[in-house]
């Protein structure tokens, strides 16, 4: 066994969120009858991927669509929507209209805005919120996901057409692309 508390260990403690970098995704909610977009850096599937969980933090504008709906949307924008993506996640829709910054659908629960030129969209119904004040927990029900055609193989997403956008935390917080596949394994 190595005893890390020895001074010949290599190993250091480091600060802030190491499970990264992770996909950034904007989550909708229909606010005051309109759609609003935010930028969430952690977005965590679980139960097989059939619930998907987040933190959100207490004043975001976002928070009422959600409560008010108990639904919400994920939404994977590419590399060329940054712009937009920055701006949903710096400003508050409380300050501006986010509705306009993209084209909007609708899918089975009507009052989770998607979307359009984001490949990938999925929609959830809220199960549970956990209070972690000022923070609340997020647990939502998958109930559809959609991709459009040009991103998909032989009928399976392809990553490599998604060009999705990583936001890395711990070290610098900046965004990254995905890289190159390393297991050639078309299971
Ligand atoms: C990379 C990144 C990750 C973020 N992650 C979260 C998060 O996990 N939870 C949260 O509440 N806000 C997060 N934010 C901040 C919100 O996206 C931001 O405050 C947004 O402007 C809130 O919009 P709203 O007030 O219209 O809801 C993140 C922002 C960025 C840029």
């Amino acid at each position: 066994m190595i005893d890390i508390s020895n001074n010949n260990s290599t190993k250091q403690e480091v600060q802030g969120n190491l499970l990264s970098p992770l996909p950034v995704v904007l989550v909708g909610a229909q606010v005051n009858n309109k759609p609003n977009y935010l930028v969430i850096g952690y977005m965590c599937p679980f139960n097989f991927g059939k619930h998907i969980f987040f933190s959100l933090y207490n004043v975001r504008y976002t928070r009422k669509g959600i409560h008010d709906n108990m639904t919400f949307s994920v939404n994977i924008p590419s590399e060329n929507l940054i712009e937009q993506t920055q701006l949903c996640g710096t400003k508050s829709g409380r300050d501006i209209d986010k509705s306009a910054i993209f084209d909007t659908f609708y899918g089975e629960l009507k009052t989770a805005p998607m979307i359009s030129q984001c490949p990938i969209n999925i929609e959830c119904e809220v199960t549970e919120i956990l209070d972690y004040t000022p923070n609340e927990g997020i647990i939502g029900r998958v109930v559809k996901s959609y991709a459009d055609t040009q991103y998909l193989t032989e009928g399976k997403l392809d990553w490599r057409k998604v060009h999705p956008i990583l936001w890395a935390t711990g070290g610098d917080y900046n965004y990254y692309k995905l890289g190159d596949r390393i297991i050639q394994d078309n299971g």
